[in-house]
C-alpha cells in the first residue's frame, strides 16, 4: 500500500485536466494541442497513479472511458422527456404549408425566425446529466422508452463525462445524434469484407449497430462521433438560460459538446429554401452522412405556444433530400465468384445517376435474396445508393415486367473453374469448394499481399490475376518461388520491375507473425482479431493445435471466429500450406521483444521518493531497457534503491542492509555505462 498524500492528489486532479484538455481540442475542436506522445506519457502516468490509489477512482476522469466487462444486455430506460420524431417536408412548397400551418395557429403572426440545421443521418441519443456529470445515455427506442447504453455512450470521446459549465443545473438532458464519420464506415465495412462478415449498409445502421454493441472495447475502436442539438433542464425553466434555440445551440457548445458548425439564422422560408438548396450539393463534401435540413422555430416561448401534436413538435420540420434511389432496368445478371468461392449475383443494369455517380451494377446478394425480391432480366428497379458502399436493388416495379422476362436460376457449375458448386443446408450461399478454382487464388492473392496483410509492394490486383492466368502462382506460396525469370515472361514486365518485386516479395518474409495470420483470410479474422490471437498464441502450431473452446477463452474473440479458425487448421491443404510458409521462412511465431545484456541485468532495482528531474515510469523505462527489474518494496534482493526527495521507509531499511543508495544523477551515471 502506498500513502497518499496531497501532492499525489494534486497531480491525479492536474493530470486529469490536461489530459481532458487536449481530448477536447482534438475530439471535439478538432485542433489538436498536445503531441501524440505527451498525450500517451500524461494518460499512462494518470493510469498508473489511479491503480495505485484506487481511493482516487472517479467516474469522470478520461481513464474511465471503455469498460471493460461486456454487457450481458441492456435495460430499458423511461425518457423523462419523451423523444420525439419530425414530420417531414420534401421540397419548398411542403416547407411553405408547414410555415402557414404553425402562423394560423397563433393569434397573432409575429416575426419568427427559423434555425436550419443539418439533419444528421445516424442515431439518436438522450444523455443525462447529474449536478455536471454524465449518468446515463440511452437510445431513442419508441421515444418513450430506450435502451441504457451508457458503457457505451462513455466510449464517444467528443461526449463529455463532465459539463465544462460552472452553477451547473442539478439535471441537464442533451439530445444528439451520435454517428459513424464516412472514413471510418467504409474503413470498418473493409474490415468486415476482409472478415468475410455481412457489411453495413449505411452509416447509419453501421451506428445503430455498433451503440447496440455488448462489448464496450468493440465501440470505442469503432470510433464513434457526435454532434448534439436539443437542451432541456427539466423542472427549471429553460429561458432563463437559454431563450432561443441558437442559444441553446451555443450553451452546448460551452458545455463542451460538439455542435455542428453549419448551422444558420433565416428571416424568412425563402432564406430556409436556399440553405437547403445549397447544403444539397455541399453535403456531398461533408466527412459524414447527412438526408435533410432541420427547420426550428428559433424562440422558446413560440415552441412552448405551439406545443406537439401526438408525433412531433409543430415548432419544427425535417426538410429532406430526395431519396438516393432511382429506376433503371436490368439488362442481365451476372455472377461473381469472390475469394472465398462465394457466388455473388450481380444485376447488370442500364446505367443510371445516384448520389453524384454512375451505377450500372448492383449486389443482388444471394439466391434467395433473389428469390425474395423476384426480380427477371428485364425487369425495371428501383436501385439505392446507401452511403458510399455497393448499390443495391430495394424492389422490382412489377407493373412494368415485360411479358419476355427471364426468371435467373443459381448456376450448378463454377462460372469460373467450371466445378460443381454447393450450397450447404442453412446456408444463404452458394460457393464453389474447389480450393485451386482461380477465381479463389486471386482473391487469395489479392489479400495476401494487401496494405495491412503482407503489404507486397508492386503486387497489385492486375499483376496477381496475371501470375494465376500465367499458371505461374496457384497459392500464395508459389508468390516466394517467383523469380526473376519467371516474371519476366510476363507482359511488360522488365529486368528492373522485376527486380523490385523480387524484393518487394523477400521483404515481406520480414512481416510479423499477426499479418501472417490476417494474410491467410480466415473468415472473420479481420487484422484486430488476427493481432488479439499472435499474443494469445504466440506460435501457429499453438494455435493450430487449440480447441475451439481454447480460442474462444480469449478475450473479445467468439464462439464464431473460434469455431472458424479451428476448422480453418483441420483441413489438409492449409496445413500444408502453413509448413511451406514456414520453410519459406515466413513469421509463423511472435516476435520476443529482445533485452540486451548489460552489465546491469538481472539486477533490482527500487524507487523511492520524487526525483529531481525523471518522473517514476521514465526512471523504469529506463532501468528496465538494460535488462533490470525494477520492484516496489525493499528486501535483500535489493540491488540498488534509487532515492528521491522525501523518501521514507523505504531508505531507512535498505540502510539497514547495506544496500547501495544512488541518487538520480548516479543512476544516469550508472546506466550511461
Ligand atoms: S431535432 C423534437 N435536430 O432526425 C426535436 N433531429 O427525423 C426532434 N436528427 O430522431 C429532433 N439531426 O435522430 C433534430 N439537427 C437535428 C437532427 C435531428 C438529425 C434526427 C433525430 C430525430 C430524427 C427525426
Amino acid at each position: 500500500m502506498s500513502f497518499l498524500t496531497p501532492e499525489i492528489r494534486q497531480r491525479v486532479e492536474e493530470l486529469r485536466t490536461l489530459v481532458q484538455q487536449a481530448s477536447y481540442a482534438y475530439y471535439v475542436l478538432d485542433n489538436p494541442t498536445m503531441e501524440d506522445t505527451v498525450y500517451d506519457r500524461l494518460y499512462r502516468e494518470l493510469q498508473q497513479l489511479e491503480t495505485q490509489y484506487p481511493e482516487l477512482a472517479s467516474s469522470d476522469s478520461p481513464t474511465m472511458r471503455v469498460g471493460e466487462k461486456p454487457a450481458t444486455g441492456f435495460s430499458s430506460v423511461q425518457h423523462k422527456i419523451p423523444l420525439y420524431s419530425l414530420e417531414n417536408a420534401f421540397n419548398t412548397e411542403e416547407l411553405q404549408n408547414w410555415e402557414k400551418r404553425w402562423q394560423r395557429q397563433l393569434s397573432s403572426i409575429e416575426v419568427a425566425e427559423y434555425v436550419c440545421e443539418l439533419k444528421i443521418d445516424g442515431s439518436a441519443l438522450a444523455l443525462s446529466y447529474e449536478n455536471g456529470l454524465l449518468v446515463r445515455g440511452a437510445t431513442r427506442g419508441d421515444g418513450v422508452a430506450g435502451e441504457d447504453i451508457t458503457q457505451n455512450v462513455r466510449t464517444i470521446r467528443s461526449i463529455p463525462l463532465k459539463l465544462q459549465l460552472d452553477n451547473c443545473p442539478s439535471l441537464v438532458e442533451v439530445r444528439g445524434e451520435a454517428f459513424l464519420p464516412l472514413d471510418v464506415f467504409q474503413q470498418i465495412n473493409q474490415e468486415r469484407l476482409a472478415a468475410q462478415e455481412q457489411l453495413f449498409a449505411n452509416p447509419r445502421n453501421a451506428a445503430a449497430g455498433t451503440l447496440r454493441q455488448l462489448n464496450p472495447q468493440i465501440v470505442a475502436r469503432r470510433k464513434l462521433d457526435f454532434f448534439a442539438y436539443t437542451l432541456h433542464i427539466p423542472g427549471q425553466d429553460n429561458l432563463s438560460i437559454a431563450c432561443t434555440q441558437w442559444e441553446a445551440l451555443e450553451l452546448l457548445q460551452q458545455m463542451g459538446f460538439k455542435v455542428n458548425p453549419n448551422r444558420t439564422l433565416s428571416a424568412t422560408s425563402k432564406e430556409v429554401a436556399q440553405y437547403y438548396q445549397r447544403w444539397d450539393t455541399e453535403r456531398l463534401n461533408l466527412p459524414y452522412m447527412t438526408d435533410g435540413v432541420v427547420v426550428k422555430l428559433n424562440s422558446f416561448s413560440l415552441q412552448e405556444q405551439l406545443g406537439f401534436t401526438q408525433k412531433f413538435p409543430r415548432w419544427a420540420v425535417a426538410l429532406k433530400y430526395a431519396a438516393e434511389e432511382a429506376p433503371t432496368r436490368v439488362e442481365n445478371i451476372a455472377v461473381n465468384v469472390g475469394r472465398t468461392g462465394a457466388l455473388t449475383p450481380l444485376a447488370q443494369m442500364r446505367p443510371v445517376q445516384l448520389a453524384g455517380t454512375t451505377v450500372s451494377r448492383a449486389t443482388l446478394h444471394n439466391a434467395d435474396r433473389i428469390r425474395e425480391l423476384d426480380i427477371r432480366i428485364g425487369d425495371t428497379v428501383i436501385v439505392r445508393k446507401a452511403g458510399e458502399i455497393i448499390p443495391e436493388v430495394l424492389r422490382v416495379l412489377l407493373e412494368l415486367r415485360p411479358p419476355d422476362a427471364q426468371v435467373f436460376q443459381m448456376p450448378q457449375n463454377c462460372p469460373v473453374c467450371n466445378q460443381p458448386v454447393v450450397r450447404t443446408l442453412g446456408e444463404a450461399v452458394t460457393r464453389c469448394v474447389n480450393a485451386s478454382c482461380p477465381a479463389i487464388v486471386k482473391g487469395a492473392i489479392e489479400h495476401w499481399v494487401s496494405r495491412d496483410a503482407l503489404d507486397i509492394n508492386g503486387m497489385g490486383e492486375k499483376l496477381g490475376h496475371q501470375l494465376v492466368d500465367k499458371g505461374l502462382v496457384h497459392s500464395v506460396a508459389d508468390i516466394y518461388e517467383l523469380t526473376n525469370q519467371k516474371l519476366q515472361t510476363l507482359e511488360r514486365m522488365g529486368n528492373k520491375l522485376a527486380e523490385k518485386l523480387i524484393a518487394a516479395i523477400a521483404l515481406s518474409k520480414t512481416k510479423p507473425y499477426s499479418r501472417v495470420l490476417y494474410g491467410l483470410g480466415i473468415r472473420h479474422v479481420g487484422s484486430v482479431n488476427a493481432q488479439t490471437l499472435t499474443q494469445q498464441f504466440p506460435t501457429v502450431e499453438q494455435l493450430a493445435q487449440a480447441e475451439i473452446n481454447e480460442i474462444a477463452a480469449v478475450y473479445g474473440i467468439g464462439v464464431e471466429i473460434a469455431g472458424s479458425v479451428h476448422q480453418w487448421f483441420r483441413i489438409e491443404a492449409n496445413q500444408t500450406l502453413i509448413s511451406r510458409l514456414q520453410n519459406l521462412g515466413l513469421q509463423l511465431k511472435a516476435e520476443i521483444k529482445e533485452t540486451p545484456t548489460t552489465s546491469l541485468t538481472g539486477k533490482t532495482f527500487v524507487i523511492t521518493g520524487t526525483l529531481p528531474t525523471l518522473k517514476r515510469e521514465e526512471a523504469k523505462e529506463l532501468i528496465e531497457k538494460t535488462g533490470a527489474k525494477v520492484t516496489d518494496s525493499v528486501s535483500k534482493k535489493t540491488d540498488y534503491l534509487v532515492v528521491g526527495e522525501e523518501a521514507g521507509s523505504k531508505l531507512a531499511k535498505a540502510q539497514k542492509l547495506g544496500i547501495t543508495c544512488l541518487e538520480e544523477a548516479q543512476l544516469l551515471e550508472l546506466l550511461n555505462n
